[in-house]
This record gives C-alpha cells, sequence and structure tokens, in this order.
C-alpha cells in the first residue's frame, strides 16, 4: 500500500487496483446520486443537492480505473470539527477493506487533525466506526437537530 502523497490540494492514495482521491473533477456524480437517492438516509436526493454537497465538503473517491466504487465526504472548519457523511463502496467491490481504509485515510488526512469533535450517524454501521474510536455520545442531551424527514420530496429531478 502506497501511503499519503499530496499534490498541491489534492491527495492520492493506492493500494492494489484501488485509487483513493480527493480531486472532485475525478468524481463520478452521476454514479454517487444513483447511489445515494436509493440509500436509507438520502432518499429522493436530487442530483443538483449532491452536486452542491459535493462542492463544499472534502471528498474522498474510491476508484477502480475510473470507475467510481466508493465515496465519503467531510463537512468540516479543518479545525475543530468535522462530520463524516455518505460513506458508501458498490456492492460488488464490498468486503475487501475498502471502507476501513477510506476512514483511515480520512482520519489520517493532513488537513483533519487535532479536532475537539468528529460527528457521523449510521443506521447499522457501529462496528465498522467503532474501530476507528467513534462512540455513542455520552451526554447524548447536549446535542440538539432540526431534522427534514422529507427535505427532498417533490424535488428529485431524476437523472
Ligand atoms: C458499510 C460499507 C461502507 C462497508 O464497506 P466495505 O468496504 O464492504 O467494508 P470493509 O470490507 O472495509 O469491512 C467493514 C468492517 O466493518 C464491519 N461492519 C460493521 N458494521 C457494518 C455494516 N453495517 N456494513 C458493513 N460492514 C460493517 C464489517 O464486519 C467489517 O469488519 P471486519 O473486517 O472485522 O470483518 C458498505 O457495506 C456500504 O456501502 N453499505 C451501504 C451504505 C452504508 O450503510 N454506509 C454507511 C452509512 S454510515
Amino acid at each position: 500500500m502506497k501511503e499519503i502523497e499530496m499534490a498541491g490540494d489534492v491527495g492520492e492514495w493506492t493500494r492494489d487496483e484501488y485509487v483513493i482521491s480527493t480531486d472532485r473533477s475525478r468524481l463520478d456524480i452521476g454514479a454517487i446520486h444513483r447511489f445515494l437517492r436509493d440509500s436509507y438516509w438520502a432518499a429522493g436526493i436530487p442530483i443538483e443537492i449532491v452536486e452542491r454537497s459535493v462542492q463544499h465538503s472534502i471528498t474522498f473517491g474510491v476508484f477502480k480505473g475510473t470507475e467510481l466504487v466508493g465515496f465519503a465526504r467531510v463537512i468540516s472548519d479543518c479545525a475543530t470539527f468535522g462530520y463524516l457523511a455518505d460513506v458508501f463502496v458498490l456492492p460488488s467491490h464490498r468486503c475487501r477493506g475498502l471502507s476501513k481504509w477510506l476512514i483511515q485515510v480520512i482520519l489520517r488526512h493532513p488537513d483533519l487533525q487535532g479536532f475537539r469533535l468528529w460527528l457521523l450517524a449510521t443506521r447499522d454501521a457501529h462496528g465498522l466506526y467503532g474501530r476507528f474510536g467513534f462512540k455513542t455520545p455520552e451526554r447524548l442531551d447536549r446535542y440538539m437537530e432540526i431534522r427534514q424527514p422529507n427535505a427532498y420530496i417533490g424535488r428529485d429531478s431524476g437523472e
């Protein structure tokens, strides 16, 4: 496995035939949209919202050749706090350690160090994130949210 390699703002990591890259221009927005619109957490998300979320996040694409096979993004001020979102690996590339590698690369990224807080939400992947130190918040009563479960209803432009 080739460790971190940064050229300007773009980072690239290689393992076997897979590459993780922070180069947004390599991302296949259509493939990300196809996965996310059917996901349990972003069901029905319009492609324009995916595009906007990508523009304003630090993105990590997992590629086999030019094909996007996995993805994650971090919403962050790059100083104190990061929110890990939209993590997925396409079914045909699962169970090869790609998501563990992806989370490891993200948590070691030089722009994402020394944070007071990392957050994420998951329905069933606690075991994956737990190995990297994520825990159920001790003081849930200190967290508040505005939740809009119907935010995307009637907005999907399809593809
Ligand atoms: C979750 C997901 C990203 C895992 O990707 P992957 O590349 O197949 O995972 P890896 O091969 O790196 O292995 C993940 C490890 O976490 C564990 N794990 C814990 N919860 C898991 C879950 N819900 N799904 C998959 N693996 C999970 C696995 O058992 C494995 O541990 P092991 O190596 O000790 O066996 C992938 O299954 C996926 O895209 N699922 C649908 C989207 C999703 O649920 N994303 C997470 C939202 S927070």
